[in-house]
């Protein structure tokens, strides 16, 4: 395997600087799009850093689309911990944000706090994300009050899905608008940096954007959002199971993995594989000392 160089800036002669959650608050002042993606490994962050992305999540989505676990409900501590090491190995400049898994935010604000500056101390991360709007206030204000940045998450909260009766659009119904907009505005006075809003309809995502002062990053809530999400493995076609109807496809990696495999096994089964160039000799002269001890 051929060394891989350590995280360095893009080609541009731009001069970079760390993303800090100031930089979330400038762009949206200055009406620029925040960029963020999900990694849960070395190599992606790493490519995705050198892309120029403004933040980095590494989120508990990756029990479905990395573990193979039906939801994110059966996610832990260490498994995000774990994930978010690597992508802190690989990403210089981005924010990097850590998903709370279910349950390690529920049950007690102290287990809330211990449990977010494991993202920080642990897992190399800049902020942690959480779910939830009024009900979750207190949390958040415990976690900020301890010094880690919050972002909140709205809409179709995963972690809820059995509460919400699946993989649902939120906000559709008058009522439920009017309580996203006031959880938005509860989570930003509790001391969030941003909120996620997750397939909410697109008028009410930018008028929620438009009524507060810290970026919404969306993930289907239209183009009214001052910033993007995409789990990644929806983004490159690696996740098959299904796809949300609000993702754009930009590579069929799936596909791409399955060729390259049948490939390999097709040149082994054909010993086409490894050829002269992958493989290694040995000095004539050596070669021809061994053949003696050995065959006497
Ligand atoms: O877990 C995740 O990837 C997320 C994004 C969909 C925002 O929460």
């Amino acid at each position: 395997m051929s060394a891989i160089p350590s995280p360095s800036p893009t080609t541009s002669t731009e001069q970079r600087k760390k993303v800090t959650t100031r930089t979330f608050l400038r762009k949206k002042e200055r009406g620029e799009p925040i960029t963020m993606l999900t990694a849960y490994d070395y190599p992606t962050a790493l490519a995705m850093d050198r892309a120029g992305v403004d933040s980095i999540l590494v989120g508990d989505s990756l029990g479905m689309v990395v573990l193979g676990y039906e939801n994110t409900l059966p996610v832990t501590m260490d498994e995000m911990i774990h994930h978010c090491r690597a992508v802190a190995r690989g990403a210089r400049y981005a924010l990097l944000i850590g998903d709370m898994p279910f349950l390690s935010y529920q049950v007690s604000t102290e287990e809330a706090v211990r449990n977010a500056g494991r993202f920080l101390q642990e897992g190399g991360m800049d902020a942690v994300k959480l779910e939830g709007g009024r009900e979750r206030l207190e949390t958040v204000r415990a976690i900020v009050g301890a010094g880690i940045p919050v972002m909140g998450h709205l809409g179709l909260t995963p972690q809820s899905i059995h509460q919400l009766g699946g993989f649902r659009t939120q906000g559709k119904t008058a009522q439920a608008a009017y309580r996203l907009l006031e959880d938005a505005l509860l989570l930003e006075e509790a001391g969030c940096f941003s909120i996620v809003l997750e397939s909410v309809p697109a008028q009410l995502a930018e008028f929620v954007s438009r009524r507060l002062h810290i970026p919404t990053i969306g993930i289907g809530a239209g183009v009214g959002c001052d910033g993007q999400v995409l789990v990644t493995h929806d983004l490159l076609g690696l996740f098959d199971r299904f796809t949300p109807r609000f993702v754009k496809r930009y590579a069929n990696l799936h596909a791409e993995m399955q060729r390259a495999f049948r490939d390999y096994i097709a040149d082994v089964k054909a010993k086409a594989f490894p050829g002269e160039e992958h493989s290694v000799a040995m000095d004539d002269e050596e070669w021809e000392a061994f053949l003696a001890l050995a065959e006497g």
